[in-house]
C-alpha cells in the first residue's frame, strides 16, 4: 500500500470506531439505558493512541510537509488541519470527562450523546477535508521523488513509533472493540457497511 492508501485505510478504521461510538451513545439516549462504559473507554483509548499519536504525526511529518514544499495553494487549510490535530487532545478530554460524568450520574445520557455527536462531527469534517482537498492536491503537486520518500516513510516496518509492532498493537485494540461492539457495528470485522469513506 502507498501512503495515501494507508491514510484512507486508517480513516476507514477511525470512521467505523466513530460510528460505533455514536450508535452506542444514541441507543443509550433513546432507550434510557446506561451504555457499555468499558467499551466507550476502550474506544477513547483507541482514538487517543491510534488517531492522535499514530495517524496525525505521519500526516504532518510527511504528507503536509512535502505539500508545503511544493505549493502555497493549501497553506491555510494545512494550518487549520494542524490546529485541529492539536485541538483533538482537548476534545478527547471533554469526551472522556462526559463518559465519567455519565457513569457517575453527574451528567445525563442526552448530554453524553451531544458530546459524542460534536466529537464525531469534528473528526469527520477533518478527515473529509484531508480526503477531498489535501490528498487530491498532493496527487497533483507532488513529484515521484516526493512520493517515493513519503511511501518509504509510511512503510517503515522497523520504526518504533509507526512500524509493524505498533500497527499490530492497534489492530488488537480495534479487534477488541469489534468483539465487544453489538452487531452489526464492528462485529463484522471490518467488512460491514460502516467501513466507508468518512462522513458518508
Ligand atoms: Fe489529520
Ligand atoms: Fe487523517
Amino acid at each position: 500500500m502507498n501512503a495515501l492508501d494507508i491514510i484512507r485505510s486508517e480513516h476507514r478504521s477511525l470512521s467505523a470506531v466513530l460510528h460505533t461510538l455514536q450508535v452506542l451513545a444514541r441507543s443509550a439516549r433513546e432507550r434510557r439505558v446506561a451504555p457499555d462504559f468499558a467499551l466507550l473507554r476502550l474506544i477513547v483509548d483507541y482514538l487517543d493512541s491510534f488517531h492522535q499519536r499514530f495517524h496525525h504525526p505521519k500526516e504532518v511529518g510527511h504528507l503536509f510537509k512535502a505539500l508545503r514544499g511544493r505549493t502555497g495553494e493549501a497553506q491555510g487549510t494545512l494550518a487549520r488541519l494542524e490546529r485541529e490535530h492539536a485541538e483533538s487532545d482537548a476534545r478527547l478530554a471533554v469526551l472522556r470527562g462526559a463518559i465519567d460524568a455519565a457513569q457517575s450520574g453527574a451528567c445525563g445520557l442526552d448530554e453524553l450523546a451531544s458530546v459524542v455527536e460534536a466529537y464525531a462531527d469534528f473528526q469527520w469534517r477533518h478527515m473529509r477535508t484531508e480526503e477531498d482537498l489535501i490528498m487530491p492536491l498532493a496527487e497533483r503537486e507532488l513529484s515521484s521523488e516526493d512520493w517515493q520518500r513519503i511511501d518509504t516513510a509510511f512503510a517503515d516496518d522497523d520504526d518504533p513509533d509507526f512500524g509493524t509492532a505498533r500497527r499490530e498493537e492497534y489492530r488488537r485494540l480495534l479487534a477488541s472493540i469489534a468483539e465487544h461492539a453489538p452487531p452489526p457495528l464492528l462485529g463484522s470485522g471490518g467488512a460491514g457497511p460502516y467501513w466507508q469513506k468518512p462522513g458518508r
